[in-house]
């Protein structure tokens, strides 16, 4: 298994672009499912999760080509199986998108139950209260769950928590639904938006996306399109977050600023200096970080997905600073990987207390998921001497060519394939 080794010390600088965004990609890629035709989609970030979902496709019986700046074409009209299998839900949970569009279509869907991940149970019981709430017949047997609906109803759906891919899946399953659907306290994410917007595209009719009320008047069918997926905003923070441990000045492009509001001003309470134009964010910062309180909230509140590399901030700034993880219920395993790089943070439930120190010793170290992998190189980037990172392949999942971009604004990184 590969891992990756990081000299620290070194700040970063330069211009980084971001690539599309994976969490709006795996939805989108999922409603093509939709079309009796080919969904066209540009901007799709090279990653081990996309290609999965291609394979995952394939396997239902979708063709599909892609070029040479990974712009994908998936031709829906061929599909002929309803099932996707435990082999491949298991290396991805996102594979439950695929539900929706499948019982949608073809009034049937068999999807292994993805089963829990390394932060947290990760249920899939509000996906399934939906379609039942739209006349869907489910059964759970065998470790997958049996979804059958000669045609979907509209009708008015109340999430019981804000659920990121519950929302895409049923909004999905609401476009060829009969009649109109509204889901109630709905996720509000940019990657929501984007999949509204491509789905309308293929002919959808899809209002509110980027509220917490969506509205989906279902419609026959639905026809070939193209779209480009919109820009990462977990990388762009991840970067951002780089920059600024390492005392750095990188210029960030091809993101979009307006994604970002909550991490931008929390790093700016740290006084680190971020200027913002178009697609373009500028951070820098020149001297030691002063500790924050951070707690995670959906969309658009401070990301999740950003809490691993902010408690690496934290780690090295200058107080103490509170974290609260208030969406997983396990999300805190970089926790004691950031320990052994001298890191002082006590764990208290979903909260954890950390005490600044003056620098992180650097350490061999064993990535447990993608965003934690992703903290580990920050940690290592700010670390004296060298942090070697083991199990990369979270990282992969989630970060196109990561040591390469880092590699580009000056960090001393490689891969060493094992
Ligand atoms: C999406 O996961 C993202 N994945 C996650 O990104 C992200 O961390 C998460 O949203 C929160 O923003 C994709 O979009 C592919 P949820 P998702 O349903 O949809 C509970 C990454 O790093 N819940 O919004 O699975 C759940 O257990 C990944 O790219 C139920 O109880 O998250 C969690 O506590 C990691 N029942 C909370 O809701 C359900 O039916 C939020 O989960 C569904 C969810």
């Amino acid at each position: 298994m590969d891992k990756i080794l990081v000299r620290g010390g070194r700040s970063l600088n330069g211009t980084v672009p971001i690539s599309g965004a994976k969490n709006a990609a795996l939805p989108c890629m999922a409603a093509a499912l939709l079309c009796d035709g080919t969904l066209r989609l540009t901007n799709v970030p090279h990653l081990k999760d996309v290609t999965t979902m291609l394979e995952l496709l394939g396997q239902h019986g979708a063709a599909i080509t892609v070029d040479e700046h990974w712009g994908v074409d998936i031709d829906c009209t061929g599909v002929n199986n309803t099932e996707a299998p435990y082999n491949l839900v298991r290396t991805m949970r996102a594979s439950i998108l695929v539900m929706g569009p499948l019982v949608a279509r073809f009034g049937e869907a068999r999807i292994s139950l993805p089963g829990g991940c390394a932060i947290g149970s990760r249920p899939v019981d509000l996906h399934i209260k939906g379609l039942e709430a739209m006349g869907a017949k489910v059964n759970l047997e065998g470790g997958y769950i049996h979804v059958q609906a000669p045609r979907l109803k509209g009708t008015r759906i109340v999430f019981d928590l804000v659920t990121v891919t519950g929302t895409e899946n049923l909004m999905m399953a609401a476009a060829l639904a009969e009649g109109t659907t509204v889901l109630e306290n709905a996720a509000r994410e940019p990657e929501v938006v984007d999949l509204a917007l491509c789905l309308n595209k293929m002919g959808a009719r899809v209002e509110g996306a980027g509220t917490d009320a969506i509205t989906i008047h279902g419609v026959e069918r639905l026809t070939s399109a193209s779209h480009a997926v919109l820009p990462d905003r977990i990388e762009t923070g991840t970067f951002m977050m780089a920059a600024a441990v390492t005392q750095g000045n990188v210029t960030i492009t091809r993101t979009d600023p307006t994604m970002l509001e909550a991490p931008i001003l929390k790093l700016q309470q740290c006084g680190v200096e971020v200027e913002t134009e178009g697609d373009v964010i500028r951070v820098r910062s020149d001297k030691r970080l002063r500790a924050a309180d951070i707690k995670t909230l959906p969309y658009p509140g401070f990301p999740t997905d950003l809490q691993a590399q902010m408690v690496v901030l934290m780690s090295v700034a200058q107080g103490a600073s509170i974290i609260t993880e208030t969406i997983f219920e396990n999300r805190f395993m970089h926790v004691s990987e950031l320990q052994r790089l001298g890191a002082d943070i006590a764990v208290r439930g979903n909260t954890v207390l950390v005490r600044g120190v003056e620098k992180l010793i650097g350490a061999p170290v064993m990535a447990t998921d993608l965003r934690a992998s992703a903290s580990l190189v920050l940690a290592g980037l700010a670390a004296e001497g060298e942090t070697l990172i083991s199990r990369v392949y979270h990282i992969d999942r989630g970060y196109e060519r990561i040591e390469e971009k880092l590699l580009a604004l000056g960090a001393d990184i490689q891969r060493l394939h094992g």
